[in-house]
């Protein structure tokens, strides 16, 4: 079977082809990968314009599409079954890869596979690693989310903790903002830390207590982790971006201007917060679920220090670490098409009602 996968749920028009290997232990190939971004067009305004992005969808949709195919020498003929980005994400992105999608498998008459973004980072991984030794621990950290999930067999999600504000991937590109440094702001941060001292500053890890009366419900089921651990895990990052916007406003009081090395200083600092508060959770989730892997998948999941202090982490845990190369960790088709795979292999029955959605439980 060779699938054709379709993802716009955001600013990236993106279309693969993957097929099965028929080998259990690595069971899919990519035979392309095809990503149109839209990030110069959305940084001139600081950030994602969501009517931009479905416009800019639609003029790239057919092209991508096209690219993706001929480059796995494939034609629409050839093609199995369609997935397709069915949430969460901006609808009016979603919309446009949904509808092209539904739209081609059935003149085609073939299967439509509605894919969760989340499960689509989650299987990046198994795309590229193949099967992970399992129970793993899965951290999905990205633009719009930070979620860890116990993955107790294949093609099962179960969310652990989640952010209780902003996701990771949001604080990056916020700091990034104030430090008057672009969109998207992940990468830029990334590059200027390894110029910077990461203990600069002292920014707060973001810690949840719960002290207060109206703490929201653990977010893992109960009973699978002890009731003293669980309400610990959830993230919180818009505490240390306040922090970071304090520190900002203090050292350019009576309109002085950051230097440059205050600027390499700062994100340095800022992100060694971030990466330790991601991996403390992570790996504390994993020793208490007793999984034999951690897996790391999202647009955050490319940055080098948390790919680097991951590895130091398992070797220490004794506990392998398993995270996507960079072409599949921010958003892509590939991972797509191997989630709908995963989600083929139970059977999926199509559903031609099926709408985006901009929010959707995994
Ligand atoms: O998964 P993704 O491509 O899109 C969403 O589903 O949100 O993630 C995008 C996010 C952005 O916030 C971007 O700043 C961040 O991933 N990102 C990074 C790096 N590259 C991208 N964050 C930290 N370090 C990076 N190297
Ligand atoms: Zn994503």
């Amino acid at each position: 079977m060779r699938l054709l996968a379709i993802e716009t749920s955001c600013d990236e028009t993106a279309a693969a082809i993957v097929a099965e290997t028929g080998d259990d232990r690595r069971p899919w190939r990519l035979e392309s990968n095809v990503i149109a971004s839209q990030t110069a067009i959305h940084r001139e305004w600081g950030g994602v314009v969501p009517e931009l992005a479905s416009r800019q969808h639609l003029r790239d949709i057919c092209g991508v599409v096209e690219r993706a195919l001929s480059d796995a020498s494939a034609s629409l003929a050839d093609v199995g079954a369609i997935a397709v980005t069915q949430g969460p994400g901006l609808v009016g992105s979603l919309l446009v890869g949904l509808s092209f999608a539904k739209s081609l498998a059935w003149s085609y008459g073939v299967p439509l596979v509605p894919v969760h973004h989340l499960a689509g980072h989650i299987e990046s991984i198994v795309l590229h690693h193949g099967e992970l030794p399992i129970p793993a621990a899965i951290l999905v950290v990205s633009g719009g989310h930070t979620s860890l999930y116990l993955v107790p067999s294949p093609g099962v999600y179960q969310l652990v903790a989640r952010t209780r504000d902003d996701a990771a991937g949001e604080a990056y590109d916020k700091v990034a903002k104030l430090l008057g440094l672009g969109y998207p702001g992940g990468p830029v941060i990334d590059k200027l830390a390894r110029e910077g001292r990461d203990d600069a500053y002292a920014l707060p890890m973001p810690r949840m207590t719960h002290a207060d009366r109206n703490a929201p419900a653990p977010t893992a089921p109960p009973g699978l982790l002890p009731p003293s651990v669980e309400r610990k895990l959830d993230f919180s990052f818009s505490g240390l971006k306040t922090a970071v916007l304090r520190l900002v406003k203090d050292r350019t009081a009576g309109g002085r201007a950051l230097s440059d090395q205050e600027v390499r200083d700062i994100c340095a600092s800022f992100q060694r917060v971030v990466v330790n508060a991601l991996l403390d959770r992570t790996f504390e989730a994993a020793k208490w679920l007793g999984a034999k892997s951690v897996g790391i998948a999202g647009g955050v999941s490319a940055n080098s220090r948390l790919r680097q202090d991951a590895e130091g982490r398992g070797a220490r845990h004794g506990i392998p670490v398993f995270v996507p190369p960079i072409a599949l960790s921010t958003d892509n088709a590939a991972m797509i098409g191997a989630a709908a795979l995963r989600k083929l292999t139970v059977g999926v029955e199509t559903d031609w009602s099926v709408n985006a959605m901009a929010s959707l439980p995994l």
